[in-house]
């Protein structure tokens, strides 16, 4: 009986623990751990001369991505590059000098305001400054 007893209890140990290795990663999948994430206020975004007038450039501002342009007039302009409609990075046209999001043909002016398409609320602008050789990008408070 004593046998008996220990064999019910390794087979039922090892159901249990056959089931616990499938639920485990799934119940993981739908309730993942809180990441903390960092809270980033200013970034350098590039080098002064490093774009010429009337381009851009994609940087990462924290988690997220930045769009950094070089307006036709040479001024510097700094936004989320994240679209506000359903998180597209967004490009720069600069044959039309819009700010442009190619998932949904979604259009920014260079103040970030929305000209066309789906987006429903404008992109956040940063501040851009220039410090030694470096542009320092940072958010408005
Ligand atoms: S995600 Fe940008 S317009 Fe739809």
């Amino acid at each position: 009986m004593k046998r008996r007893r220990f064999i019910d209890f390794l087979l039922g140990g090892g159901i249990a623990g056959t089931i616990i290795t499938f639920l485990y990663p799934v119940l993981k999948y739908i309730w993942p751990p809180k990441q903390s994430e960092v809270i980033v206020k200013s970034v350098v975004a590039g080098k002064i001369n490093e774009l010429a007038p009337n381009t851009y450039k994609i940087f990462k501002f924290g988690s997220s991505p930045g769009i950094l342009i070089n307006t036709k007039e040479g001024e510097l302009k700094a936004f989320t590059a994240v679209c506000t409609h359903l998180s597209c990075t967004v490009t720069y046209d600069g044959d039309t000098e819009t700010i442009f999001c190619p998932c949904h043909n979604g259009r920014f002016d260079l103040k970030g305001n929305v000209i066309s398409g789906p987006p429903p609320r404008p992109l956040e602008a940063y501040n851009v400054e220039i410090v030694g050789e470096k542009i320092l990008v940072s958010k408005r408070t």
